[in-house]
């Protein structure tokens, strides 16, 4: 009998995410620099005689288990697209927040469909694998690549952007979620009868990714949909102004929230950001990691 697959896969942050105006497909164009964060959700693969999905970590419990969990429909995609029964025990050991913004949900999806492709042989090459990422979810394409790409269209129309060094982050994790349909849908509540920009990569924000330069990057980071998670969930202004206080060099909602990123110097300065974070009182926990980190990786 074969063995299972395990595949490790990353979180990830925008460093900067400009958001267009709403399509007639409901989606919303981007400019999307993803870059890739060091902490890991591991999903392991074995074959079994139906498709049944666990989760285990100190969050397992907010994790859906049927099939609108995006490593179920990842099996589920592939399998169609081979003639195979989709018959495999998903675990995964979810480290990544849920429902945070960091695209733990599309990691699941993307590790899910690189270790069933392994363990089925199905032979499918990158672009196969990618094309079904993409139709899993805007940001599940990213998490497959890793390291630093633009997304436009949705997201999911990826370019390798170059990193030239290691970003050292703090990341707030707040008490429960918020619903990514929920923030784009106040954005456009935000913006209505505005005229919103085409959106567009900024230059000086990849020529800091490119220096490794951490000033220019904090200076350079952005997140169109902030105003939007902040209006739905105010209390994120009080977790990014203790972090501000505590030296971080910047501070944003990650994605569409309610987790939020700090850039800081270095490892010490994420320790010291990361403990006042936590005595602050505004965040439920706070982690550290560094960017930029692979994508998903059999291990
Ligand atoms: O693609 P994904 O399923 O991750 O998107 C989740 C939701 O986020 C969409 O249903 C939509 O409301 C919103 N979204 C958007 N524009 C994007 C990506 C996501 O409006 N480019």
């Amino acid at each position: 009998m074969s063995r299972g697959v395990t595949v490790r896969v990353p979180a990830k942050v925008n460093a900067q995410l400009a958001v267009g105006a709403p399509r007639p497909d409901g989606f919303h164009d981007l400019a999307n620099v993803f870059l890739a964060v060091g902490l890991y959700d591991e999903v392991t693969v074995t074959p079994a005689d139906e498709l049944r999905v666990t989760c285990s970590g100190p969050d397992a419990a907010q994790v859906p288990l049927d099939a609108t969990n995006l490593a179920a429909r990842a099996a589920i995609a592939l399998a169609e697209r081979h003639g195979i029964a989709p018959h495999v025990h998903i675990h995964i050991a979810k480290d990544i927040p849920v429902a945070g913004g960091m695209a733990g949900g599309s990691a699941d999806g993307a590790a899910a469909l690189l270790a069933c492709d392994a363990l089925w042989s199905t032979g499918a090459t990158r672009g196969e694998l990618l094309a079904i990422c993409a139709e899993l979810g805007s940001d599940v394409p990213f998490s497959l690549v890793g390291g630093a790409a633009l997304g436009v269209g949705r997201g999911e129309q990826l370019t390798t952007v170059d990193v030239g060094g290691t970003f050292h982050w703090v990341f707030a994790v707040a008490d429960g979620g918020l619903s990514t349909p929920a923030v784009y849908g106040e954005f456009d509540r935000l913006t209505a009868g505005t005229d919103v920009p085409e959106p567009a990569a900024s230059p000086v924000l990849l020529a800091a990714l490119r220096s490794g330069d951490t000033t220019a990057l904090a200076g350079a980071l952005s997140n169109g949909l902030q105003a939007a998670a902040l209006s739905l969930r105010p209390s994120l202004a009080d977790t990014l102004a203790a972090g501000t206080a505590a030296g971080a060099q910047a501070a944003l909602v990650s994605g569409s929230g309610p987790t939020t990123a700090f850039l800081v110097a270095d490892a010490e300065s994420a320790r010291k950001v990361a403990d006042a974070l936590l005595t602050s009182g505004t965040c439920r926990t706070a982690r550290v990691a560094v960017s930029p980190a692979p994508g998903a990786t059999i291990v």
